[in-house]
Formats: C-alpha cells, structure tokens, sequence
C-alpha cells in the first residue's frame, strides 16, 4: 500500500497513511482521510480531530491504544476537500483487505464518507448513528466525525452523538468479549 500509484491523491500526498492496528484489536474505527498532521506524521487521527477522539474514547473507557483506526482513504486529499468518489472507490479493496485481516468484532464509521463505505451512499447518518448494525459477521456502529463535532462545538448534536455512540461501542464490547 505504502507505494500505491492507483489514484490521482498519489501525486500530492507526503506518505500513505496506512493505519493502526495493535494485535487483537477487537474494534476498528474507520474515520474519512488523513489530514494535514496524518500526511505529516504518517499516522492517523494525530491532529485535532484525533485529539477529541482520543477524549471521547477515554471518556467511553475504550483506550486508544487497543484499537485499530484506519481510513477509507489513505492519502491526503489536497487542502482536506472530501475525498472524491472515485477515489473511495479505488481505494476500497485497501480497506476491504485490512477488516478482513484485522478481524473486529466491531467497526465503527466515524462520518459520511465512511458511512458510505460500510452502508452505500443513500445512508443517512442522523438515522443510522448509534444503532447497531449488521456487517457480516461484525456488528457496525456508525457515528459522527469528530471534526462535525469540532464544527457544531460542545453543545452541538454531534458532539453529544459521538459520546453516546461510542458509549454504545463499549457496552457491545463488553457483552461480546
Ligand atoms: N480525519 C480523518 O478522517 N482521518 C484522519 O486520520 C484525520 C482526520
């Protein structure tokens, strides 16, 4: 993955952000594309949205460091725009590939573009979040991004939607371990 030439983000990324994945992960969370410290760092979710996350994981008591955090795009769309659909598309078989490997029992979609990956475009993320849902033989729970939750600040509905649904990401956890 780390040499893929498969799209046009290819020519303006620094590094592919490949993801995270400490061995037994039982969970992985799915954000939308590395951003300007992802592409940086070669990690993802190490800016400020990956701050608030990692504060709303703690706060759920789902620490971090166990999980696997990947995107659906793995290169930096130029100035953050949203990735493209065809570059989802051609970037897919990467992420099939890694939750065929890494195995969660759980996977949670951080946003709309990874709502879309999991659920197809006509998904609608005020309906689906926090809900479980079916996928395969995994449970998905969809939720908001944490730069939605950034955007709208501390009393906005997706920043009270974040801490419930990954409140509900523990509680499954902790009746299918
Ligand atoms: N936003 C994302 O969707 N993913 C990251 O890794 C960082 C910010």
């Amino acid at each position: 993955m780390a040499g893929c030439p498969a799209c046009p983000l290819s020519l303006s990324r620094t590094r592919v952000v490949t993801g995270v994945f400490p061995a037994g992960a039982r969970v992985l969370l799915v954000g939308e594309a590395p951003g300007a410290a992802e592409d940086a760092g070669g990690l993802p979710f190490v800016g400020r949205s990956g701050q608030l996350l990692d504060t709303l994981l703690a706060a759920a008591g789902l620490a971090r460091a166990g999980l696997a955090v990947c995107n659906v795009v793995k290169c930096r769309p130029p100035a953050n725009r949203p990735p493209r659909a065809v570059e989802v598309r051609t970037c897919r078989p990467w992420l099939d590939r890694q939750v065929g490997l890494i195995d969660p029992a759980v996977v949670v979609t951080l946003g709309a573009t990874a709502l879309a990956w999991a659920l197809g475009r006509s998904a609608r993320l005020a309906q689906a979040h926090g809900l479980p849902h079916d996928f395969g033989e995994r449970v998905l729970v969809p939720t908001y991004h944490p730069a939605a939750a950034l955007r709208f600040g501390p009393r906005g509905a997706p920043m009270a939607a974040l801490r419930a649904d990954l409140g509900t990401v523990a509680s499954l956890l902790s009746e299918r371990l």
